[in-house]
């Protein structure tokens, strides 16, 4: 490539990271003279967290295991709310498919609209990035990396970089009195694998959100003997099978006794912390390091991807997630317009107002229902300025609210449910067998609708 050429680091290769990729593609397709983009991806393969791995704690080189998912996943949400707008579920399966995939038909559909756009020769695998600096001399980035292969390491200049290492790989772990006398096992989400490890164990779990629900109800599908779930806000309060508790938050454990501040006690074999996840950003120098809790206008990002620091460096995918491989698409199109000069970035100082406003709205939302169309106008708000395909943003959020009074009316059963595609205006199909039932989680067994 001609050496004029503006060259971007993409930091990452999940579904953040080929959504900037794909941005980059669909703009070269179109005839235009794009930068010269560099993806590095810790990993062997593309896909993040949907590329699953039976390792935890340290991989085989000796740096931390980045992913968080386990055997038996299925989508916790309605894959309508989730759908490309430029690489529908029909296009990919050649037929419409049941609305909450396992984790490998995701994978599947990840994995196609990048190789039809063939990029996987712009991304470096198993090469960490593992420190960015930004040089005011040169107005650059170095980047340095990593080749785990060949045990080589180097610095490049980049003139943007793009982080998209995803938010939900560095475990949040609090303790608790009596961990370390405790004879169970005590770990945390993020190394959670395989619910049958539980089976007829008394499980003890902490936290209350998507980890908590879902790593209880698999433990519950595989056959442990009881749940009990620790809240430090409030309880879930779906209606819980017979052997699923909830109680106040953990005091502390003695021997086997679990004791909650209420008072209670129950006997446990196992405790999982699902406490959430720290944003983690160990290989950008501090100044360039984003530094927000888990929330929807994530701090200190101009229309939540523009680091407001130095407007050269973004962030994909860092918000809570309602919206999630759209909603990466709406951004990384903003984020290659931004780039290739087609959008320009306002001063430090509208910067800020737009993060502060963007926060003081997100305060104000009374529930979930609201947090959907705040996120789904977000994504609206993006597509809206680039050649993204617009959708029908509206008909997601729909599947979305579907999605939550389905899980209120049945925690166990709402996987059985089905949605129309935003995309394409189609009715998915009823999945052949009951979540609950359903052992074979493979890609095979899944469409054989
Ligand atoms: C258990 C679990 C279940 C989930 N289930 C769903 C679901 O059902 N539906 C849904 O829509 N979303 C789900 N999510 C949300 C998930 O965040 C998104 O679906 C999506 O994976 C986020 O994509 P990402 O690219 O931003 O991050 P990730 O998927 O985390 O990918 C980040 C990539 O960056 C790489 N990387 C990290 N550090 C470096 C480095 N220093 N150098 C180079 N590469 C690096 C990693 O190896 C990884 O490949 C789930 C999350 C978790 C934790
Ligand atoms: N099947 C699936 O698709 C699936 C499964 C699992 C996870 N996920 C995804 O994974 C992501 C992360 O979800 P998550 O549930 O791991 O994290 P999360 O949404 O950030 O929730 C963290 C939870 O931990 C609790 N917590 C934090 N610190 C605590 C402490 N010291 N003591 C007690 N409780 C504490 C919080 O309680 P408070 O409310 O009190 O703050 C909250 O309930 C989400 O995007 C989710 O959709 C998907």
């Amino acid at each position: 490539m001609a050496s004029n050429k503006k060259r971007i680091a993409v930091i990452g290769a999940g579904p953040s990271g080929l959504a900037q990729l794909r941005a980059f593609q669909s703009a070269a397709k179109n005839g235009e003279d794009i930068p010269e983009v560099v993806c590095f991806e810790k990993q062997h393969d593309w896909g993040g967290l949907w590329n699953y791995t039976w390792r935890t704690g340290l991989d085989e080189y000796g740096d931390p295991v980045h992913g968080s998912m386990y055997r038996y996943l299925w989508s916790n949400g309605p894959k309508e709310g989730l759908e490309f707008a430029d690489y529908s579920f029909e296009e990919h399966f050649g037929k419409q498919i049941a609305s909450y995939p396992p984790r490998a038909v995701l994978f599947d559909y990840i994995q196609g609209r990048v190789k039809k756009a063939n990029v996987r020769d712009w991304i470096r695998f198993n090469t960490p990035v593992r420190h960015v600096e930004f040089d005011k001399a040169t107005g650059q980035f170095n980047v340095t990396s990593t080749d785990r292969s060949a045990g080589t390491e180097m610095t490049e200049q980049f003139d943007n970089v793009v982080v998209s290492t995803g938010h939900f790989s560095t475990p949040n772990v609090p303790q608790f009195d009596g961990f370390e006398q405790f004879n169970g096992r005590v770990l945390h989400a993020h190394d959670f694998r395989d619910a049958v490890e539980f089976k007829n164990k008394r499980v003890l779990i902490i936290g209350t959100s998507y980890s908590a629900e879902d790593i209880g109800s698999q433990c519950w599908k595989y056959g442990c003997k009881s749940v009990t779930v620790s809240h430090r806000t409030a309880p879930i309060g779906y209606k819980w099978p017979d052997n699923w508790t909830e109680v106040p938050l953990l005091t502390k454990l003695e021997g086997n006794t679990a004791h909650f501040k209420d008072g209670s006690s129950a006997e446990v074999d196992a405790v999982i912390l699902c406490t959430g996840y720290q944003h983690s950003f160990p290989f950008m120098s501090e100044e360039l390091t984003l530094q927000t809790a888990n929330r929807l206008a994530t701090a200190n990002l101009y229309k939540g991807v523009t680091f407001v620091d130095n407007p050269e460096l973004f962030y994909l995918g860092m918000q809570d997630q309602w919206y999630t491989f759209n909603m990466f698409d709406a951004q990384a199109w903003y984020v290659r317009d931004t780039i290739m000069g087609k959008i320009t970035t306002p001063s430090a100082a509208d910067m800020k107002a737009d993060v502060a406003e963007r926060e003081a709205r997100e305060d104000a939302l009374e529930d979930d229902y609201a947090c959907i169309v705040y996120q789904g106008d977000y994504v609206k708000e993006l597509i809206s300025e680039t050649d993204y395909p617009s959708f029908d943003v509206d008909a997601a959020n729909e599947a979305f609210f579907q999605w939550k009074k389905h899980k209120k009316a049945d925690i166990m059963g709402f996987r059985d449910n089905c949605y129309k595609s935003a995309i394409t205006g189609t009715m998915s199909p009823v999945h052949h067998t009951k979540w609950s039932e359903e052992m074979n989680d493979s890609l095979e067994s899944y469409l054989k609708n």
